[in-house]
């Protein structure tokens, strides 16, 4: 028979595979960023057609990201100054966050990073943390960062080398 120490320290291991298990499996398959309000930079309105690219069109539902569709959302400002903030109505236990890529000029996404923290401000990261850093894979339209154990108010996407133009933003929370 195993000792009591023994016993006591392979009850504390199953409890903690238990708990990650648990953690894992509770990270909802709602999409919550359109329950929240998109702002950015400033927008690009396309002169053709006269349509605001907003930051709203990355949190619509649509996905495709075509541009001729006007679906997804496009700064004027480039670089990393250029930034795409989405505030959540509350505090959540961010488990997953999904960036869909525009299919034309798709390059644009390389360097953007993805930042998570509470009552953030545009263009002010004081706080927040670094979930990840885009680098840009021909025929990758969608970019997922999983397993992530951060709780936040704002996502904020932070432009890289070129114009920030997102197709959709999708956060996933733990249902707690
Ligand atoms: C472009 O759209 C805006 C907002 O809908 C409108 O106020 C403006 O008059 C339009 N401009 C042209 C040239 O159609």
């Amino acid at each position: 028979m195993d000792n009591p120490d023994f016993t006591m320290y392979k009850l504390l291991i199953l409890l903690f595979l238990g708990l990650q298990g648990r953690v894992n499996a509770s990270c909802t398959e709602k999409n919550i960023a359109r329950e929240g309000t998109a702002t950015q930079t400033d927008t690009y309105v396309d002169p053709i057609k006269n349509i605001s690219l907003s930051a709203a069109r990355a949190i619509d539902g649509i996905k495709h990201g075509r541009h001729y569709e006007f679906d997804f959302s496009h700064t004027i400002t480039g670089g990393p100054a250029a930034w795409w903030l989405l505030t959540l109505p509350r505090v959540c236990a961010i488990c997953q966050i999904t960036v869909y890529n525009r299919y034309d000029a798709p390059q644009r996404i390389n360097g953007v990073k993805i930042w998570v923290g509470v009552g953030l401000t545009g263009g002010n990261y004081d706080g927040a943390e670094l979930i990840g850093t885009i680098t840009y894979q021909s025929g990758t339209y969608l970019y997922d960062f999983s397993d992530l154990t951060v709780k936040g108010s704002s996502i904020q996407i932070q432009g890289g080398t070129s114009v920030l133009s997102l197709a959709e933003v999708e956060v996933f929370a733990d249902s707690e």
